[in-house]
């Protein structure tokens, strides 16, 4: 194959070199366009066609359903690893050996502490206020309470500011539901495990020990390594195009979480539950609601179900199914909702609609019915999504700025007014 592509523009052939990475996917270059056109650019809402980078953290490939992090592949992750040997992968390159996993784990703990003062500022949100809007305000004001880690440039500086958001982020997950939930904050303990330190500042009791199930430790482990990194999605792409301008890790971070909330990427793992609540109140009929999604005037869609690159099942759904049925069977738990869920699967993956457009489960189909078996209220469920999705953004945003890469702007086609004189209000 050649290694160039031509574009003819006015008449003028242009040649342009093409990129192939290390899975033979295969990129037009076209950094010199505009210069070699005179002028002409792309256009490509939703970027659906376009690359923004290179990368070497996290491969998909949308019509096999594959999803490595670092050339490993997920369902071995998932099985193998815990999470923060996952964080430590994503974020520098190679698996830890047991050295290097409890420094990274002390350095961590070092920086688990979250200055006091923060806590007015969660005082000062309604206990209406979605988790969402409140975790993505904390972590932006960490950035007032730890100054040096906003202009990083060396990877020693980096390293400092990613042990810090990294030990004070599940604080502030914690914070934010035991804030809605009117009970006292605190900092968890020190010689738990990351995953395990979590569980106990989210839930435990101010009048009694908390006792950790290992089930519970073992299905939030393998949520949040589904979770950690997807590539080039809304939310990371957010990260990075923010920490292009230089803006610190935690601006960044934060700028993703907004992004994350939304009900089209993050936020469906709470819509799918609504969903599923409102099939569960309406008897059940899920081929009325099959119908509404299929209705094009009408704006409902199946939440959990389509992907912008899986056009096969989304491999994180997969283990998330079975991993459902586990830890609701272990918690003694028998859930409606998960069977209104598998019999809309079934349904969708037999209706020609969803069948001709390639829309299977995504990653935020089960997650919800698992946080809820885990006791974990719905408005959290995307809480829990950006804490496993923290490594991947801190893996993209480093990547981006250990390569230098310029700043994010992309140029647009001008549809509006040509030029017209200024009329005075008097004669308008
Ligand atoms: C995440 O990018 C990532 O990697 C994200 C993520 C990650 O890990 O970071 O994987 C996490 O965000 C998963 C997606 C969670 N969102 C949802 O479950 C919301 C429901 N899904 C859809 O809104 C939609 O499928 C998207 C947003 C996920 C993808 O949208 P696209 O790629 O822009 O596709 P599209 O809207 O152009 O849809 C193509 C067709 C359209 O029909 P036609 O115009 O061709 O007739 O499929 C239809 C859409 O109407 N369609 C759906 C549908 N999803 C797409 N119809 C009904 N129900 C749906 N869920």
């Amino acid at each position: 194959m050649s290694n160039k592509a031509t574009i003819e523009v006015n008449g003028q052939k242009h040649e342009f070199p093409l990129v192939t990475g290390t899975e033979n996917e295969v990129a037009i270059d076209i950094k010199t366009l505009r210069g070699v056109t005179g002028g002409v650019t792309t256009i490509d809402p939703g970027y659906k066609n376009t690359g923004s980078c290179e990368s070497g953290i996290t491969f998909l490939d949308g019509e096999k359903g594959i999803l490595r992090y670092r050339g490993y592949s997920i369902e071995e992750l998932a099985e193998k690893a815990d999470f923060l040997e996952v964080a430590y992968l994503l974020i520098f390159g190679e698996l830890p050996n047991q050295d290097e996993l409890d420094k990274f784990h002390s350095d961590i703990k070092a920086q688990s502490i979250v200055d006091e003062d923060v806590k007015k500022i969660l005082d000062a949100f309604p206990k209406s206020a979605h988790p969402m809007g409140v975790l993505a305000s904390l972590t932006s004001a960490l950035t007032a309470f730890n100054p040096t880690s906003v202009n990083v440039d060396s990877e020693d500086e980096m390293y400092n500011a990613i042990v810090r958001i990294l030990g004070k982020f599940p604080v502030l997950v914690a914070w934010t539901l035991r804030k809605k939930k009117g009970l006292p904050l605190d900092y968890g303990d020190k010689s738990l495990g990351y995953v395990e330190n979590i569980l106990k500042m989210m839930f435990k009791q101010p009048n009694e020990d908390y006792d950790l199930s290992p089930i519970l430790v073992n299905a939030l482990d393998k949520l949040l390594i589904l979770h950690a990194d997807h590539e080039q999605n809304c939310s990371t792409s957010t990260v990075r195009i923010v920490g292009s301008s230089h803006a610190g890790l935690f601006a960044s971070i934060s700028a993703g979480i907004s992004a994350l909330w939304g009900p089209l990427h993050g936020g469906a793992n709470q819509a799918v539950l609504e969903m599923l609540e409102a099939i569960k109140e309406d008897g059940g009929d899920t081929k009325k609601y099959m119908s509404k999604a299929k209705d094009k005037d009408d704006p409902f869609r199946l939440m959990g179900f389509g992907h912008r690159v899986y056009k096969n099942f989304d491999p994180r759904a997969k283990i998330i199914k079975s991993a459902a049925d586990e830890v609701l069977s272990d918690l003694g738990i028998e859930d409606p909702i998960l069977d209104i869920a598998k019999s809309l699967e079934q349904e969708a993956l037999n209706d020609d609609y969803f069948v001709k457009r390639k829309l299977y489960p995504n990653v935020d189909f089960y997650s919800g019915i698992i946080y809820r078996g885990m006791g974990i209220p719905t408005e959290m469920f995307t809480v829990m999504f950006a804490l496993g999705r923290l490594p991947g953004w801190i893996s993209q945003w480093k990547e981006m700025r250990l390569r230098k890469e310029p700043i994010g702007r992309p140029r647009q086609i001008y549809t509006g007014e040509n030029l017209r004189p200024f009329v005075d209000i008097k004669n308008r």
